[in-house]
């Protein structure tokens, strides 16, 4: 049987044992399914904190070597729990959230006020109520309106002045192996640094009405370009554009901003042979190109900071299922597919279904000297689109009750997850060196039925 264990795209934690059996930091896959059950989301506990040390560190270094300094941001938006929040902050990262429920995790973990950020293109008085109560350290604007709004709830609450950055749009788009740039934007996120006509650019205006509030202060400038980035090129072309813009305001109003921050959006594996963003390579080659930017325009290089969500937490994830039904479907005459249908679906994971998504899929239970067949993997809900692998080899002689891990799952899995259908939501378990703990637990029916007022 082939497999990809150990290696990417699974989590470093992950091997298998003389049997063929997976193991996880210590846990094989048979004493995960009897202890909590499937379908369960595994996380490797040492793997995602290394992931967050390696970040911290390599853009660390980098950046120094460039005589500026970084914040690394966890963006909470990929998978956000109380222990996730401790961990990633433990390893020295601050946290990113997007929503006021984001932002209740981050501070039930004690995370301090001071280490969170707030974003969202529409944030209601009450989250931003939430944040300025917790002294956030810093409010991610994203319109005009937002801007007077924040600075009035400032005003009747008495207290410092709101830290405040702003988010722009550069043109710059990226996302899977290559980067757009267009001048103009056509979707709901930030501020266009493109100017339209002879006034200034949204951005700007948004920039000088923030320095316009005494109730507000101005941070800097925020820009995030996309996600699964693995292209290095698009983040190099954003942070001149935004250096740009924060020269061009210290020359408009004497007000040079202290910090810049370039977003998220590192890629990594999903499949055997994806080659991920290396974020050694990714910060040398961002901080030599914003330290020529920064060069070129005169200007002192700001404070950075970063917001990898993906990168952090995807790889250290895995589902693990229960095979049930396994159909043969003729699909023309030369190909048979082999259907292989699992105990969750589209309701824990939705990216297959959403972006077309691919995953890899293993089965862990044993090992296997059939040959390997084309097979498709599929949940268990009602509709046709219900796909979790859409295309991977699996042995033959799958059948029911084989265990099957899906890798890299830990970003937007258990985040995106829905109960259609009414299924209940996964479990998120944690594992490190043999030992099993529970981070979220299933959602059982009476969770359900407690929602319905009848
Ligand atoms: N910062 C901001 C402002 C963001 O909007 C995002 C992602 C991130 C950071 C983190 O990006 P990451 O490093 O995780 O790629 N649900 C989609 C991805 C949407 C991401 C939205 N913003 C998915 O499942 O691929």
């Amino acid at each position: 049987m082939s497999t990809s264990i150990p290696g990417e795209p699974w989590s470093t934690g992950v091997a298998r044992d003389d049997e063929g059996a997976l193991v996880v930091a210590g846990v094989p896959a048979a004493r995960l399914a009897a202890e909590v059950g499937t379908p369960a989301y595994v996380l490797d506990e040492a793997d995602l904190r290394a992931r967050a040390a390696g970040y911290r560190r390599a853009f660390a270094a980098a950046f120094a070597e460039v005589g500026a300094g970084v914040d690394v941001y966890y963006a909470g938006k990929a998978f956000l729990s109380v222990a996730v929040a401790r961990w990633v902050h433990d390893e020295g990262l601050r946290v990113d959230t997007a929503s006021g429920g984001e932002l209740a995790v981050a501070l039930r973990a004690g995370v301090p006020g001071a280490d969170l950020g707030l974003h969202g293109n529409n944030k209601s008085d009450d989250e931003l109520a939430l944040a300025l109560e917790h002294g956030v350290g810093r409010i991610i604007v994203d319109s005009l309106v937002e801007i007077e709004r924040l600075a009035a709830l400032v005003r009747a609450r008495g207290g410092a002045p709101a830290p405040v950055m702003v988010r722009v749009t550069t043109g710059v788009h990226a996302g899977g192996h290559e980067y757009i740039s267009t001048a103009h934007e056509d979707q709901k996120f930030g501020l266009s640094v493109a100017a339209h006509g002879d006034g200034d650019s949204p951005a700007m205006t948004a920039l000088l009405a923030v320095l316009s509030h005494p109730e507000l202060h101005l941070l800097g400038i925020h820009s995030h370009i996309g996600s699964q980035i693995l292209d290095p090129s698009g983040f190099e072309v954003a942070a001149r554009v935004v250096l740009a813009l924060r020269a061009a305001l210290a020359e408009r109003t004497g007000v040079l901003v202290d910090e810049v921050d370039l977003g998220g959006g590192y890629g990594i594996a999903y499949l055997p042979g994806d080659v991920a963003l290396d974020p050694d390579r990714i910060a040398k080659d961002v901080a030599a190109s914003v330290a020529a930017a920064a060069a070129e325009l005169g200007t002192p290089l700001p404070r950075f900071s970063i917001e990898p969500g993906r990168a952090i937490v995807g790889p250290a994830g895995l589902t693990l299922y229960t095979v049930g039904t396994v159909k043969p479907v003729r699909v023309d005459d030369e190909t048979e597919r082999l259907y292989v249908s699992v105990d969750g679906g589209m309701s824990d994971n939705i990216r297959p279904a959403l972006y077309g998504a691919r995953y890899h899929a293993e089965v862990v239970g044993r090992l296997s000297s059939a040959p390997s067949v084309l097979a498709r993997v599929v949940g268990k809900h009602c509709e046709s689109g219900d796909v979790v692998v859409h295309e991977v080899q699996l042995p033959g002689d799958v059948r029911a009750g084989d265990l099957l891990a899906v890798a890299a799952t830990g970003a937007y899995g258990r985040s995106m997850a829905s109960n259609y259908n009414l299924l209940t939501r996964p479990p998120v378990v944690a594992v490190r060196g043999g030992e099993v703990r529970t981070l979220l637990r299933r959602e059982t029916v009476d969770d359900l039925l407690a929602l319905d007022q009848g």
